[in-house]
Formats: C-alpha cells, structure tokens, sequence
C-alpha cells in the first residue's frame, strides 16, 4: 500500500476528495458547450437519464471494487479477479488517464489565464459580446500562451501529486468548493436577471427531441462518465483510500447529486448569458470563454467576481487533474514498485508532452486533422466517448456477472447496514442496474453510434 492510500481515512476526507475529482471543468467548461452543440434541452434530460441510471450504479461498483481491494485499478482487479484479461481493463484505465489529462491541462491553463486577463481588466475593453470571442480567439490562437499555461497548470498538477494530496488539496477543498457554489450561484442570479434570460432557460429545459441521434446519446453518455470521473479508476483509487466503516451508496450518491448540481447551474448562467447577449450556443470549446467575461463587465463588482471566478474554476480543475495523475502514478507505484516521486515527474513528464499538440490544435495545428478531428478533439473524444463507457461496461460485468453477489454485498453493506435493513428492495434494484440495465445499455449506446443498430434494425422490417 502507498503511503497516499491512508489519507482520505475520514468520510468526509474520501466525499471531498471524489467531488473534488467530479467537480471540475467537465462541470462548467464541457457540459455547457456540449449542451449547446447537442441541441440543448433534450440532450440535457439524456445526459441526466445517463448519470441515474448507469452513472449512479457504476461509481457504487466502481468504489466498491477500489474500497474492497485497496489497490490501483490494475491491482484491484488482481487482488479481486487474477486474471490478466481483467488486469488488462484496469490498465485501459491507466491509459486513459493519461489521454485525459493531457487535453484537460490545456483547457485549465486557459481558466489559468483567465485569471490574470480578469485581473489585468482586459473585459472592460469589450465593446460587444463579439469582442470576448476574438479575444479568447487570440488568445489561443497564441502559441506562448496556450502552452505556457498548459505547463504551469501542469506543473502544479504535478507538485500537488509529489508532495501528497493530504494537507493540500483536502483543506482547501473545503473552504474554496463552496465558495465556488456560491459564485455560481450569483452568477445564476445575474444570469436570470439579464433580458433575454428565458430563451436560455428554454434552450436548456425545453426539449426538442428531433435533434437526439445515437450520436447524441453517446455523447451523454460518455459525458455522464467524464463528469464523475468514473470508467477509468479515478473513483476506483480514490474508494481505495476508504474506510470499510463508511457506506459506499450515501457517498455515491452524494458525489452525484453536488456534481449534477453544479453542472445545472452552469448551464443556466451559462444559457441565459448565451441568448441574452445574442451569442452562438454551439460557439464549442470556446463558449464559456466567450460569455462569461461579457456578463462579468455588466456587473458590480465584475472584475472581482471574474478573477475569483476563474481562479476556482482553475482549482475545481486542479482537484480534477490530481486525481487523473494519481491514477497513472499509483499504478507505478503499487504494481511495478516505483518511488511515487520518479513516478510523477516521469509520467507528468510524458502526459505534459502529450498534451502539446492539443494545445497546437488551437493555432498551428488547426488545420491537421484524425478521423475528421483535431488532435485536441480526437484525445477528448477517444477518452470520453469510447474508453470511458468502455471502462464502465466492464466494471458492471465485473461486479455484475464476474465478482459475484454473494460477495459483493457483504462489501457494500460494510458501513451501510442501516439502509441494507430499511431499504433492501433498493439494493436489489441496484443489483438489477449493475447487472442487467447498465450493461446492456451502454452496448446498445455503442452499436447505435456506430450506425449497427439501424442495420440489425433493417434486417427485422
Ligand atoms: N470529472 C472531471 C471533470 O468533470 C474530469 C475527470 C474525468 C477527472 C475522469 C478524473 C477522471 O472535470
């Protein structure tokens, strides 16, 4: 065991921790853009059909395995299973790591950036909502910007990582995760108040179904999993610090509902802001860049709130962007007995480089493209649209059909007993979940969205 795995030894310790994970850019950067190139309202009720219906069991199987083996993602399935086929899941996990954190880096450095422009009054320049877009185009478009901030976002990431997560990250989280809620929280306020607001409000909650496709549905998916960190063994190595005493199912479903939460809040100061100053809803990556300073200047105090806005935002990231690194950094140290301090400096190392033509494919590798895709694009949609969903279908066929349930639930109810007793039909609903419905699900999203569901479809007419 690392020395790291006795820290989170308190509940609230492992909660904060693997909120602090969740809770990130997936919340506030992502989740608005996509919304808005998705089509808003219906894509928003499929992305939140996802996280109760398959995200939800998943993170409980998840820390359940992590809890139960006290292992990396690879070890846990050793301890658990032995099978080198399963071991070979966890290290897709590993892998997948390693893409995330890569492009994730090059978005926070942008939120890191951010912080200075805020501070420096650059929004007050802004004659229109127009300017705020060529502003963030500049920007990236600007080679020493983008990869000076992925680096010193990254090497933040990587000291946090070195010295322990501890002292750091848990303290702080406490203090500054709620103040992030409240920004939030204002930022709605202001948002509602703009003229123009219930247009957002009804991009965000009105339906219009004709814009779902499989691809869509994939999308919400992998979403759904990118927001909870769940699928790769993030949640896993994180469960694995937890105490048997505490229960796996209020934890998780706490993690869900303040990750949901925020995300939702997002989105409405977010939307509102879009429609009120007539910007572009699928404007992409770029889109909370773009309106957030023009709401900012058109409130007291707007230089404040913007410079701590995006100085939480950029912590929100960091708690994010530790779990991702102590992921890959566990794996080397628990299984292939590494000294944790070559491991990050190393794997840090390698994931920083990675990240390097992400953050070219916003200026001089605009025009290089994978699969019809940018660099940046193609890491972000192998990790959340097919590794990530990959991840969470075996890991509920592993606790589903490999592990079995006369040992999975003597674990999960270590640390739950009351809620085993007062509400069993419950468990068994989950058992259904994790077992049946997840699974099954998430196969049907995949063959969907490579187009095979409408041939086996054909093939019955
Ligand atoms: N959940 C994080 C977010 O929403 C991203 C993340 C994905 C972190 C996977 C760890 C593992 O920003």
């Amino acid at each position: 065991m690392t020395e790291q795995r006795e820290q989170w030894g308190s509940r609230l310790g492992f909660i904060l921790a693997a909120a602090g994970s969740a809770i990130g850019l997936g919340n506030i950067w992502k989740f608005p853009y996509i919304a808005g190139e998705n089509g808003g309202a219906a894509f928003v009720f499929i992305y939140l059909v996802c996280i109760a219906i398959i995200g939800l069991p998943v993170l409980v199987g998840e820390v359940l395995i992590g809890r139960s083996s006290h292992r990396d993602p690879v070890g846990a399935f050793k301890v658990l299973h032995g099978s080198k086929v399963w071991m070979a899941i966890g290290g897709m996990g590993v892998f997948a790591g390693f893409v995330i954190l890569s492009f994730y880096s090059v978005v926070a450095g942008w939120s890191l950036g951010y912080i200075i422009e805020s501070y420096n009054g650059v929004f007050y320049n802004f004659q229109s909502a127009g300017d705020a877009g060529n502003h963030f185009g500049s920007l990236v478009s600007n080679v020493e910007w983008i990869l000076s901030f992925h680096t010193i976002f990254f090497i933040l990431t990587m000291i946090i990582v070195y010295f322990g997560i501890q002292k750091g990250i848990e303290r702080y989280s406490k203090i500054l995760m709620p103040l992030l809620f409240i920004l939030l929280v204002v930022m709605v306020f202001r948002g509602l108040s703009l003229e123009g607001a219930d247009k957002g409000l009804a991009f965000l909650f009105k339906p219009d179904w004709s814009k779902i496709n499989g691809e869509t549905v994939l999308v919400a998916l992998g979403h759904a999993f990118f927001t909870l960190s769940l699928g790769m063994g993030a949640m896993m190595t994180y469960g694995s610090y937890m105490s048997d005493k505490d229960s796996v199912l209020s934890a998780s479903l706490q993690i869900v509902i303040l990750d949901t939460l925020i995300a939702m809040l997002a989105g409405v100061a977010i939307f509102t802001a879009v429609f009120a100053t007539g910007q572009d809803p699928t404007a992409g990556p770029g889109l909370i860049f773009h309106t957030l300073p023009v709401v900012f200047t058109k409130m007291p105090g707007g230089q404040i709130f913007s410079t701590l806005f995006f100085l939480l935002l950029t912590i929100a990231a960091l708690t994010s962007a530790i779990s991702l690194l102590e992921v890959v950094v566990a794996f080397f140290v628990d299984e292939l007995k590494w000294v944790r301090h070559k491991a990050v400096i190393l794997f840090g190392l390698v994931t920083w480089g990675i990240g390097i033509p992400s953050a070219l494919s916003f200026n001089k590798m605009s025009e290089v493209h994978f699969f019809g895709m940018t660099f940046f694009d193609v890491s972000d949609y192998l990790a959340s649209n097919i590794l990530l969903p990959l991840g969470g279908f075996f890991i509920a066929i592993f606790v589903g059909w490999v592990w079995g349930f006369d040992k999975v639930l003597p674990k999960l109810k270590s640390g739950a007993e009351d809620f085993f007793d007062k509400y069993p039909e419950r468990i068994t609903y989950w058992q259904f979940f994790i077992k049946y419905l997840a699974p099954v699900l998430i196969f049907l999203v995949f063959l969907n969205s490579v187009g095979l569901l409408d041939k086996i479809k054909t093939l019955f007419n």
